[in-house]
């Protein structure tokens, strides 16, 4: 008979880091983890975002911190885990949600368009991904790393997105990396792939562009754009216990799109 399945999901005592945590899925994710027991690091650029994000876990009852950090500067990396870790005093869960997008064509796209996307969304997770596994290896207990990828990563998405899809192609090779070089310290690390979801990031695009809407929902088999808590499930399925044979791999919450 197996034990206690529920339990497998519980989160109670953990303590996560999650990055770009002021908006969208990281927000989500920082308050699902919450509700599953986790205290949250709240880390993001933008500090007010960080703090409503964080009053609004501690108001539920969880908690929370919030950490402005730009996640593309060392040393700004380096002080919010150390923050994280004077509050309290260890790491088991990452996330790393920071990401932007900053679409042009490709024979138009400029030299800064493509540094400033591949800086955040791929340096930026690699930083925090190294500065937590230091953390992880030395404290000796094992850990959870979840890089935030996109379908981008496995399929050419949209026109205008070479910076964006490279970026996230990144991840998942990274990824696999550390998920191989991070095993023996019992440090599962992998990434989730998310299609069109509903946040900030696309519901301006969406807006500005209506055609882009109908384009998004024509990728999707499921015939619906994803919502912020489709990626808070496999979030918490990847940082539990209900996870503890998974590593190298990237989960699609993608509606189908990348099974067409
Ligand atoms: N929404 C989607 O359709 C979708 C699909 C696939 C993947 N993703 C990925 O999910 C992640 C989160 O996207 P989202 O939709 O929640 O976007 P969002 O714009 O709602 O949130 C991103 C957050 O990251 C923060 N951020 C930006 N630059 C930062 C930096 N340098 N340092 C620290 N924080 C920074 C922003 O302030 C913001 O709070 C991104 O990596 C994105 O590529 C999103």
């Amino acid at each position: 008979m197996l034990g206690n399945v529920k339990g497998l999901f519980d989160l109670t005592g953990r303590v996560a880091v999650v990055t770009g945590a002021g908006s969208g899925l990281g927000q989500g994710i920082a308050e699902g983890y919450s509700q599953m027991g986790a205290a949250v690091s709240v880390v993001d650029i933008n500090p007010e975002a960080a703090q409503d994000t964080a009053d609004g876990i501690n108001a539920a009852g969880g908690q929370a911190i919030a950490v402005q950090c730009d996640v593309t500067q060392p040393d700004q990396v380096q002080a919010a885990v150390a923050h994280t870790l004077q509050e309290f005093d260890k790491i088991d869960i990452l996330v790393a949600s920071a990401g932007i997008g900053d679409r042009a064509l490709a024979e138009d796209m400029t030299f800064g368009q493509w540094e400033r996307v591949m800086s955040i969304n791929l340096t930026g997770v690699w930083l925090f991904d190294q500065e937590v596994g230091r953390h992880m290896i030395e404290r000796g207990q094992g850990g959870r790393i979840i890089n935030m990828s996109s379908i981008g990563g496995t399929v050419g998405a949209t026109t205008g997105n070479a910076n964006y899809c490279a970026s996230k192609g990144g991840i998942d090779a990274m990824t696999r990396c550390l998920a191989i070089e991070w095993a023996k310290h019992n440090i599962l690390v992998n990434a989730i792939a998310p299609s069109h979801t509903r946040t900030p990031l696309i519901k301006k695009l969406m807006q500005d562009k209506p055609e882009v809407r109908t384009y998004f929902l024509g990728n999707i088999p499921l015939g619906r754009l994803g919502e912020v808590v489709d990626v808070v499930g496999p979030a918490i399925f990847l940082a539990s216990d209900a996870a503890a044979f998974v590593t190298g791999h990237v989960l699609l919450a993608d509606g189908g799109h990348t099974a067409k």
